[in-house]
């Protein structure tokens, strides 16, 4: 079995340094802000996994659908040696391109990349175990910030650069188009991108896939607090926040939020800030922007990515899109 050692772009005290930041920025003027990335430390993860099996929750079934009868032609396009996925998670999706493209003979290299270092070590030994010809090289990091560190060689071409479960719609605009003109770079004219998107669909839907009659995903969003009470010293009582989904239609994205049921005091003591909330005051703590292939195809062009094939299920829920360098 080949696992090397994870490579390491973003240690416990380089993430506690952005956290802090990021919380600090996003508390400290209103629209009160946290971003999503807060949510996936190891319990986080487990819950995001829940999520994913919810009845509610179609986007990640419906992947793997698209993905079952379109991966043999997937493996066809690109003859990937090397394949590379971004905010990796569990990787149980990604089983379908591995088995396929080591059934074809082209790969040899499989990079999870991901800002947990839990969930990927779970990933990277489990794989690495199911499948031994092929080296694992995990790498703990932030796909806004570490891009340009994945160092690509020639030998590990052609690549292919995935990107499921519509993770993109978590990004605003500003930041798809910074993340996906950072794609473009790590890329050769050999290498392709493929993409997840969930796409827009009857608002009623997309609230209940994000407020489960379980209350999974109102403690996954919850999840952000206990994360800073542990690494910033917060004293947030989860128990005065509810989860709160919300379909904001002129930007087409669900918005998950926390709304306080109290008037409160949250004291983050190692960021020396107190934020005073309002009962029924609300912090955003996530956008999951749902996309029209106009829009995306858009937003590849503008990054110098071409949109090449684009698979849908029958109901047009959800698509994955292969792209490649113009
Ligand atoms: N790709 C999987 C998991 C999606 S959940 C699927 O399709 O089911 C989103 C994943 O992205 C989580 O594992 C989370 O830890 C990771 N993630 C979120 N923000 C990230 C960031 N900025 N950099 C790297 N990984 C990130
Ligand atoms: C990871 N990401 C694409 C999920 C989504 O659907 O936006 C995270 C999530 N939030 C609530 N449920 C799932």
């Amino acid at each position: 079995m080949t696992l090397a050692p994870p490579e390491v772009h973003l240690d416990a005290g380089s993430l506690a340094r952005q956290m802090a930041h990021d919380v600090h920025d996003g508390l400290s003027s209103r629209p009160l802000t946290l971003p999503p990335k807060y949510f996936y430390d190891a319990h986080g993860s487990e819950l995001f996994d829940q999520i994913t099996r919810l009845p509610e929750y179609y986007p990640t079934r419906t992947e793997r659908a698209i993905l079952e009868a379109h991966v043999e032609e997937i493996a066809a396009l690109t003859g990937a040696r090397t394949l590379v996925e971004l905010g990796s998670g569990t990787s149980e999706k990604t089983r379908l391109l591995l088995d396929t493209l080591r059934g074809a003979g082209t790969l040899q290299r499989f990079v999870p990349f991901d800002v947990d270092p839990a969930v990927l070590e779970l990933a990277s030994v489990a794989i690495s175990a199911e499948m031994p010809e092929v080296a694992v090289t995990p790498v703990v990091g932030d796909f806004e910030r570490h891009l340009g560190q994945l160092g690509l060689a020639g030998g590990d071409s052609p690549c292919l650069l995935a990107f499921l479960g519509s993770t993109i719609g978590n990004l605003d605009p500003a930041q798809r188009a910074s993340f996906l003109a950072g794609v473009r770079s790590a890329l050769t004219r050999d290498d392709a991108f493929l993409l997840g998107l969930d796409l827009v669909k009857d608002p009623e839907r997309l609230v209940d896939a994000y407020d489960d009659a379980q209350g999974v995903t109102a403690a996954f969003n919850k999840n952000v607090l206990s994360v800073i009470n542990r690494q910033l010293d917060a004293d947030a009582d989860l128990s005065c926040f509810e989860h709160v989904a919300r379909w904001v239609p002129e930007h087409e994205w669900i918005e998950m939020r926390l709304r306080s049921t109290i008037e409160q005091r949250l004291h983050v003591r190692a960021l020396d800030l107190e934020v005073f909330l309002e009962r029924g005051e609300e912090i955003r703590t996530e956008i999951s922007s749902k996309f029209r292939r106009e829009g995306i195809a858009a937003e590849l062009a503008a990054a110098g990515l071409d949109l090449e094939h684009w698979w849908t299920d029958p109901a047009g829920d959800f698509a994955l899109l292969l792209a490649r360098p113009v």
